[in-house]
């Protein structure tokens, strides 16, 4: 099968990551008799440097012309002082936004071969862990209505978190059908007893739980949630949530498979063409270094495998090679302690390429 894919870069580590999820693909494409053709577009930063704009046009046409888009990070200290609508994550919500993509499936799961750098207590390791956070992705406070303002005590601004009965329906509609197809079980994460999204949002899960007898469903309070992932993170198994709660949250998982270099991520909306990307960020500390993780972006393009191409036999041989090769006891930077000196980037990737067979 012939697929086109966007690369959308970004800053930082971005390029270097992608460019070793793209030789993953490639090794992919050789092996199964696929054909994916490449086109890459600006977005952040470099957008910004190249031409003045965080999302340039060329970049929302190309990937609505493309089957996904696989992406890096963006953003970096060079552009943290400009105006809100023209930062790099600007960019980032844009193309979500553009593309309809209001479903964020973040997978966090313990590696065995990973226990060790799991910073949490024996006890709680022993018994693992595997979830999928459902974050909603446009919608809520990232979208709302936002300013600056004089009040009462001067200079004053403002966020505005709005869900509409729409947007809670859909999402859980997805977590629902997420859990059904894991462990049948769902905690819906909110703050109801604060905030009216939050009450609304519960309603109507509530409403949407009664077409899924077969999925136990249950809310959680987002504190106590924060508070639960590093208690007993083995009660979780699909996890539905608003935008900025999620992102939150994914985070704190993602610390807890031991590091954030490991965890991709899916965005999808109504029809095939989704938006893969790491969950971590552009960590320019270490840009073009050759020292970063690239399994998050490795795995990113293992699911819009699974998810955008239905090529699950794909997705699987990827996972596999990198369950593999953490097995095998080699770690990026990001995952060593002490022992042997940490794998490059470069090296990282040849090692998951080699497990993927000649
Ligand atoms: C993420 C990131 C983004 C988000 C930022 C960079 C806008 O933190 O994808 O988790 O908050 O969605
Ligand atoms: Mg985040």
């Amino acid at each position: 099968m012939q697929y086109k894919i966007a690369l959308l870069r970004g800053d930082g580590i971005g390029p270097e990551i992608v460019d070793s999820a793209v030789e993953v693909l490639d090794k992919i494409a050789a092996r199964f008799g696929h054909e994916f053709q490449y086109e890459s577009y600006l977005i952040g930063g470099s957008a910004i440097d190249a031409c003045g704009e965080p999302l340039p046009k060329e970049t929302v046409e190309g990937c609505l012309a493309s089957d996904s888009v696989l992406l890096g990070a963006v953003g970096g200290p060079k552009w943290d002082t400009l105006p809100g609508n023209l930062r790099p994550e600007k960019a980032l919500l844009g193309i979500r936004a553009a593309l309809g993509l209001f479903t964020n499936l973040r997978p966090a799961k313990l590696y065995h071969a990973l226990r060790e750098e799991c910073p949490l207590r024996a006890d709680i390791v022993e018994r693992g862990f595997d979830m999928m956070i459902v974050r909603e992705l446009t919608g809520g406070i990232y979208f709302g209505e936002r300013g600056m303002r004089v009040g009462k005590y001067g200079e004053e601004a403002f966020d505005t978190e709005c869900y509409s009965r729409m947007e809670i329906e859909r999402i859980a509609r997805v977590a629902f059908e997420a859990a059904r197809k894991r462990r049948g079980n769902l905690i819906s994460i909110d703050k109801a007893n604060v905030l009216e999204t939050s009450r609304l949002w519960r309603k109507v899960v509530h409403e949407i739980a009664l077409e899924y007898s077969d999925v136990s469903c249950a809310d959680m309070l987002v504190d106590n949630a924060a508070m639960q992932l590093v208690r007993n993170p083995a009660q979780f198994d699909v996890v539905v949530t608003s935008n900025m709660f999620g992102d939150i949250l994914s985070d704190e998982a993602s610390q807890i498979t031991g590091s954030i270099g490991m965890l991709p991520s899916a965005s999808l909306g109504e029809g095939t063409r989704g938006m893969y990307e790491p969950i971590h960020g552009s960590a320019p500390d270490i840009a073009g270094q050759n020292k970063a993780n690239p399994i998050a972006t490795i795995l990113s393009a293992a699911m819009m495998l699974r998810y955008s191409f239905a090529l699950a036999d794909e997705a699987d041989a990827i996972e596999q090679a990198v369950d593999r090769v953490l097995a095998a006891g080699w770690r990026t930077a990001d995952l060593a302690h002490g022992g042997a000196p940490p794998l490059t980037t470069k090296e990282m990737t040849q090692k998951i390429l080699a497990e993927l067979g000649e």
